[in-house]
Formats: C-alpha cells, sequence, structure tokens
C-alpha cells in the first residue's frame, strides 16, 4: 500500500489547529497584510492568468486574484477551511475551492502561476511536494510565495515563547527546525535547494522585515495566541489550573510590550519567486 505523507499536517489542520485559524482568520489578514500586499502585487493578476493558490486557507488571496480578473483554484488540505473559503467566495465564477494535497495530488498541467501565502511548510516531503507543484506548471509559469524567516526574526510569534518555556514538556529529542511547521522554510538556502532540484530557474529570495500591527486589544491579540499561537499547542497539554496560569504568562509578556498605539513586533519573511523552463 503507498504510504500517505503529510497525516500528522492533515490531522492539525482538519482538527484544532483549522478550527483555531478559522476563528481568527480575519485577524490574520490584517496582521499578514503587509506582506500579502506586496506577495499578491508581485503576482500581477490579470484575465490572461491561471493561478493555483497553495494551502490557501480560508481563500483571501484566492479572492483578491479573482476579483483582478484571473482564474483561480484553491487548493488546501483542511475540509474546514475549503469550506470557509467556499462560503467566503459565493457566486464568484472564476474561482474554485479543491480539497487535496498539493504535494500528491494530480495537477493540471494548466496553471501560469502557483502562489502561496505562508501555506508550502507543511509538507513532510518538501522535495517530492515542489516537484508535485511543478508539475503543473505550464511551460514558463511562475511561483509567488511567502515563508517565515526563523522564530527570532519574528518576535510577533516568540514573544509568547519565553513566558511558555515554564510550561514546556520536556522534548524526547530536539527538534528538527525542518519539520513541517510554520517556519520549517526559516533557512535561505534550504528553500534554494528545493526550487533548484525542482527545476525552477531565476529563483530569488527577498527578506521581507517590517514591525506588524497586532492591534490595540489584547483580548483579540490572546485569542490569537490561544487558537493558534505556540500557546494552543501547550495549552493541550495543561489542566485547567496550569493552563490558566499559561495564559496568564503570555498576556503579562504581551501587555509589557504594548503601548499606546497598541502591540507592534518585528515579522520577518521571504518573498519568494521563480520561473519554471520555457
Ligand atoms: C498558515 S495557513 C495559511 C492559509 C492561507 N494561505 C492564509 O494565508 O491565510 C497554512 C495552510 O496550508 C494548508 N496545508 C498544509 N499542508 C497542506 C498540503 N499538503 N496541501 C494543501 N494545503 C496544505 C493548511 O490546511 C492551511 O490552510
Amino acid at each position: 500500500m503507498k504510504e500517505r505523507n503529510n497525516i500528522e499536517q492533515e490531522e492539525l489542520w482538519n482538527g484544532r489547529l483549522g478550527e483555531g485559524y478559522i476563528s481568527v482568520a480575519n485577524y490574520i489578514d490584517r496582521v499578514v497584510r503587509p506582506f500579502s500586499d506586496l506577495a499578491v502585487s508581485a503576482v500581477n493578476a490579470s484575465p490572461r492568468e491561471l493561478i493555483l493558490d497553495v494551502g490557501c486557507g480560508c481563500g483571501s488571496t484566492s479572492l483578491s486574484f479573482a476579483r483582478a480578473g484571473a482564474r483561480v483554484t484553491g487548493i488546501d488540505i483542511s475540509r474546514k477551511m475549503i469550506a470557509r473559503a467556499r462560503k467566503n467566495s459565493k457566486g464568484v465564477p472564476n474561482l474554485s475551492f479543491h480539497l487535496g494535497d498539493a504535494a500528491s495530488e494530480k495537477l493540471d498541467l494548466a496553471y501560469t502561476h502557483v502562489f502561496s501565502r505562508f501555506g508550502v511548510m507543511f509538507f513532510s516531503e518538501p522535495f517530492a511536494a515542489f516537484k508535485n507543484i511543478y508539475s503543473g506548471l505550464k511551460c514558463g509559469g511562475k511561483i509567488t510565495f511567502l515563508c517565515w524567516q526563523a522564530l527570532p526574526e519574528n518576535e510577533w510569534i516568540s514573544a509568547s515563547l519565553e513566558p511558555l518555556e515554564p510550561f514546556r514538556q520536556p522534548a524526547q529529542t530536539p527538534l528538527d527546525p525542518r519539520s513541517p511547521g510554520g517556519f520549517a522554510f526559516a533557512d535561505r538556502d534550504y528553500v534554494m535547494d528545493i526550487l533548484s532540484a525542482s527545476q525552477f530557474v531565476n529563483i530569488k529570495i527577498e527578506s521581507l522585515r517590517t514591525n506588524v500591527d497586532m492591534g490595540q486589544s489584547i483580548d483579540e491579540i490572546m485569542a490569537f495566541h490561544a487558537r493558534v499561537g505556540p500557546l494552543s499547542g501547550i495549552l493541550q497539554d495543561l489542566d485547567e489550573e496550569r493552563g490558566l496560569e499559561a495564559i496568564a504568562a503570555v498576556k503579562a509578556s504581551l501587555v509589557a510590550r504594548m503601548d499606546k498605539a497598541g502591540l507592534h513586533l518585528l515579522a520577518s519573511a521571504w518573498l519568494v519567486t521563480a520561473d519554471a523552463k520555457s
């Protein structure tokens, strides 16, 4: 029997993490907008384009390409997120959503552009996954995606790590920084290797760094941390009392970083572009 990959991520995004992400999707859209706007405009979508949005989540980037006239397919491994994406885009004729694993789904050799906003770092076999993604691109087609740089360059997430230290279970084996997850593509050279091995050419990896606006409401910021941030994972292993202590510790650390304008923390991403051979 063929071994299925990405099972752990499939479970996460169809369960706790997917539900959490849906509940704060509008907030995430707002926080990542400085990165998203640059990546979406790099695609320069037009009615001539057929775009595949990989790990499209609730579909906000797919929708912006469709509004620019492109024909768009969003693919995602999460049934719940695909359902939300369909609901968010009802009546848009040039946009469809497909439930599937972008690493292994047989893709039509049809797309002029593959795009992803933070949706390509979750493959258990990234080299094979990118070869598969390449197989959907027409000659001369393009890929544009965003992925996060290392955690220390992303204070908007890492600010919660230090206060969570006393609540962590001791790790059995040290975590591989390249294991599937939000920061798996932090190493620029590794991303370059994956794309080169998949036959992409003209690979460019641009560093984007800015202070993102996490907002003025500590409740909204905490909802994000408790549903999709590192706190959300740790809460799974704690009883109620310890859970409340962990929430309080993260909250105190974030409040200490706020000022009258709200919470602004460093975020750093790679904007990656490349071409399929023509
Ligand atoms: C961090 S979220 C980003 C979602 C969306 N692009 C956005 O910016 O809001 C990552 C997304 O990748 C999806 N994903 C993870 N592994 C996948 C795979 N193998 N194939 C397709 N989608 C996948 C998840 O279900 C999730 O929706």
